[in-house]
């Protein structure tokens, strides 16, 4: 992949003026880098298991999709949860998701070649496992037939010429008919016929386990697999696999050889598993239950998972540990801490059951680590691993909040430290209040799902956490959202060279989500489909960073003024509403001291400009009703920068809150504090411009908007210092900075005897350096430049183009302790610079 490029020599210099120096000093060290900081976050998300690293080619291979997410029944075309309190905002949540008839044939058809489709359907008499009933019954009628069932795979079967594929199925024929076969095949749409094998039915009634190996005779990636009955009488098809023989490490029950080696090559130093949102379910009921997702794959029932289809969980918990131990990184498992998810039901365990939840956890780490004569561990034995695997973290709980989850974490925590001190636990919590309430803490899980530009703002976001910080943090998730480009990409290098600076705060890190199905048209770090994989710009950032981790830090700092631009807002002044009804009253705006503007809301209809929302002025109250979408309005002909916005303000319904809007340009150009951001879970302040909507914060805080309070709410702006109250309470305060994208951190190879700068240029212009190397002893020479860049930062890897933006490695020569270096546009760069031993 490190194709070599053009030889690059660098200028021993002195220092020219248009150009920014770096220095890096060596006699300044900093943090040292873990070896645990880069690793790999799995979840069941747009099929990046089941299609995707999973190498499962049958869909739907139970006949158990048709099954309601657990804890949900079926009404008027909806599977309903039971109606209950949602612990995150204290109301009956009445949560339902739609559940379309049909789902039990996902994958199948059936068709006949002698008369009409026979009549099938899918039952469970007479099951073939207690724990996945389900099996197709076919009618093939009275006499011969020709009947044709067909699994169309993941999008389509794909297969490789010479290439072997093992088959399997569990059939249950009851015929008159003596001496029947069936035909099992991989076939296109046009007939093409890749391999096919005939096999003799059983025809006494019984389960019956077939098993074959196919060899592709063809490769094409729209193959389906065909069972072919030429027989009469009824037949029942149930658990039908397809493996390809050559699976990542030649695993059985394994993952695909492709998808599994672009992740090993990451060279991940932690996997988690299995989440994320499905760790705590639509419902209680709903969550991963580790133990349904061990043992036979046959057996395993799986789960309607909270991203829209069912799992199989053949990539289960045990299969999770193999490829931990398979790519030497070490596990983290996450269990549920007793709520489901709160976007979703949000119902939440009773004491006692919480009990119940921490053997849960207890049983799945025993499983892991525990000695092969335990229960579980025997299990794990039975399960081909009579050695414990690499399990080191367990996370309780994923994206909850609030004194329940930390009353519920205390208990987990002493429980299982009690039993496995070894292990290093993780509290879901992000930045929060409510970590006071913690007993012991080791280390939190903020998650940043944010627009590239905030990345390329917070890049410095963990130097400003505490020295005496009394807990390590892992980022546990983050992405730069919005359009997926190398502009994106590199907003998160620029990121993770903070994360890498603060390396002694922040110990563990890793990108979310990791793997999309190109059928679902999200952008994620590795997007496939069923015959090829091509990781994104920012898998190459990560990998990167994660096979050029240094081992200590060393001071690197950046001469340029102009680094940080700070912004003062002037502009319109007004209010906002997202996805929310709400109240205003006693708006008040002041400059200088002095009240420039205040309302009974008599003037509305005439000094304001309604640009969304519905907006309605009575005695003293604006209401804007509207539960759904944007509100904005704005006082017209007043033009405000420095000032102090004032207003009572009350939230009826909805999912966020209310704004404060200020220097504001147009509805498309304006600045906000945002109440009741991010689903409501925090105070904030926003600016929407031609990026989108940037939240402009550096650690997000947990406050949320509450119904039915009549809020004071204050603004006040002065220059680019903001700050935002709400009932007298500093809520959030944030000084805002344009930021010119040059990033830069550097540490020392130990083993290698190498200084590894990495810059990153986040500007469509070429950025000039002058590196110097402070007390660096003696430098050889000649050294490695890795650049990933491309001369339009809109530019992405894709199917068509998959190696189009990938690091290429050159030399870097005539280095000295001083020397030029010019940053391409648009680059990620790092410098592996050799000194000799001092
Ligand atoms: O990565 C997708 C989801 O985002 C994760 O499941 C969840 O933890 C976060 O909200």
């Amino acid at each position: 992949m490190l194709a070599c490029a053009v030889i690059f020599t660098a200028h021993a210099s002195s220092v020219s003026a248009d150009r920014d120096r770096i220095t890096v000093d060596m006699a300044k060290q900093g943090a040292e880098i873990p070896k645990s900081l880069y690793g790999i976050f799995f979840e069941e998300i747009t099929h990046s298991g089941d299609g995707g690293l999973y190498a499962e080619m049958i869909m739907n291979r139970g006949f158990e999709d048709g099954n309601l997410p657990s804890g949900t029944t079926l009404k008027d075309g909806f599977a309903v949860a039971k109606h209950g309190y949602c612990y995150s905002n204290d109301t009956i949540n009445k949560f339902k998701v739609e559940w379309k008839a049909g789902k039990e044939t996902n994958g199948w058809s059936v068709e006949s070649k002698v008369g009409s489709v026979p009549q099938y359907s899918v039952v469970t008499d007479r099951p073939l496992h207690a724990a996945t009933p389900h099996s197709l019954q076919i009618d093939l009628g009275a006499s011969v037939s020709d009947v044709r069932v067909y699994n169309d795979g993941y999008w389509g079967i794909a297969l490789t010429k010479g290439e072997k594929y093992n088959f399997e199925c569990y059939l249950r024929a009851d015929s008159k008919a003596k001496e029947q076969t069936v035909e099992i095949a991989l076939v296109d749409k046009s007939g093409q016929v890749a391999a096919s094998r005939q096999m003799k039915l059983n025809t006494d009634g019984e389960w019956c386990r077939y098993e074959t190996t196919l060899k592709a005779a063809h490769t094409g990636n729209q193959y389906r697999l065909m069972l072919r009955f030429n027989t009469s009488g009824t037949v029942w098809i149930d658990y039908v696999s397809l493996f390809p023989r050559k699976t990542f490490m030649g695993r059985e029950n394994g993952l695909r050889n492709d998808v599994g080696q672009m992740l090993a090559d990451l060279k991940p130093a932690f996997v988690r598993w299995p989440g994320g949102c499905i760790v705590e379910g639509l419902t209680m009921d709903n969550r991963v239950k580790w133990k349904e997702t061990i043992g036979n794959p046959m057996t395993r029932p799986g789960e309607y998972n909270l991203w829209g289809y069912r799992s199989t969980y053949g990539f289960g918990y045990h299969e999770f540990l193999q490829f931990c131990e398979d790519t030497k990184a070490e596990g983290m498992f996450v269990c549920n801490a007793g709520m489901s998810c709160l976007f979703r039901n949000g119902d939440y365990a009773s004491s006692n059951q919480i009990d119940e939840l921490i053997q849960e956890a207890l049983d799945a780490i025993e499983y892991a680590i525990g000695d092969k004569n335990t229960r579980w561990g025997s299990e794990r034995a039975k399960n081909g691993h009579p050695a414990p695997f690499p399990l080191k973290y367990v996370e309780i709980g994923n994206e909850n909040i609030g004194s329940r989850y930390a009353a519920n974490y205390n208990r987990f925590h002493s429980a299982i430290k009690a039993k496995y001190p070894q292990l290093t636990l993780i509290s879901a919590l992000m930045f929060s209040k409510n970590i006071e309430e913690l007993n012991e803490v080791e280390i939190i899980d903020p998650h940043y799902y944010e627009t590239a530009d905030w990345f390329y703002n917070n890049a410095n976001v963990y130097d400003k956490l505490p020295n005496d910080l009394p807990y390590k943090v892992y980022v546990g998730e983050y992405a730069a959202i919005g359009r997926s480009t190398l502009y994106s990409s590199l907003a998160e290098a620029a990121y993770l060279t903070g994360v890498e600076r603060n390396a002694d705060k922040v110990q563990l890190v890793s990108y979310a989500p990791l793997i999309e199905n190109a059928v679902h048209g999200r952008d994620h770090l590795l997007v496939l489909k069923n015959d090829s994989v091509y990781g994104r710009t920012n898998y190459y950032v990560l990998k990167m960073f994660s096979e050029n981790s240094p081992s200590i830090n060393l001071e690197t700092k950046i001469s340029d003024e102009n680094l940080l631009r700070p912004v003062s807002p002037s502009g319109f002044v007004g209010i906002s509403t997202g996805n929310t009804s709400a109240q205003f009253k006693d708006f008040k705006v002041t400059r200088n001291g002095r009240v420039d503007y205040t309302t009974s809301w008599s003037d509305f209809d005439n000094s304001w400009h309604k640009a969304r929302g519905e907006w309605r002025a009575e005695n003293g109250v604006l209401t804007q009703p509207n539960a759904h979408g944007d509100g904005l309005i704005w006082l017209k002909d007043f033009e405000a920068g420095d000032c102090v916005i004032d207003m009572k303000a009350r939230k009826m319904a909805g999912y966020e809150g209310f704004r404060i809007v200020f220097g504001g340009k147009d509805e498309r150009h304006y600045f906000m504090a945002d109440m009741g951001s991010h689903s409501n879970e925090s105070v904030l302040f926003r600016e929407i411009g031609d990026k989108g909507s940037v939240s402009l914060f550096d650690y997000r805080n947990q406050e949320p908007v509450y119904v039915d309070h009549w809020y004071d709410v204050r603004v006040e702006i002065k220059g680019n210092n903001w700050k935002c109250y709400m009932d007298n309470v500093l809520k959030y305060e944030y000084n805002y900075y344009d930021v010119r994208k040059h990033y830069a951190v550097s540490g020392y190879d130990k083993t290698k005897k190498e200084i590894v700068v990495k810059l990153v240029n986040g500007e469509d212009t070429p950025w000039k350096t002058t590196v110097d190397l402070k007390n660096a002893g003696k430098i050889k020479p000649q050294g490695v430049q890795i650049v990933l860049s491309d001369p339009s930062s809109g530019s992405e890897n894709s199917f068509a183009e998959p190696l189009k933006i990938v690091p290429r490695e050159s030399a870097l020569n005539q280095i000295g302790s001083t020397f030029e270096y010019t940053c391409a546009p648009n680059s990620f760069v790092i410098l592996r610079i050799p000194v000799s031993d001092k």
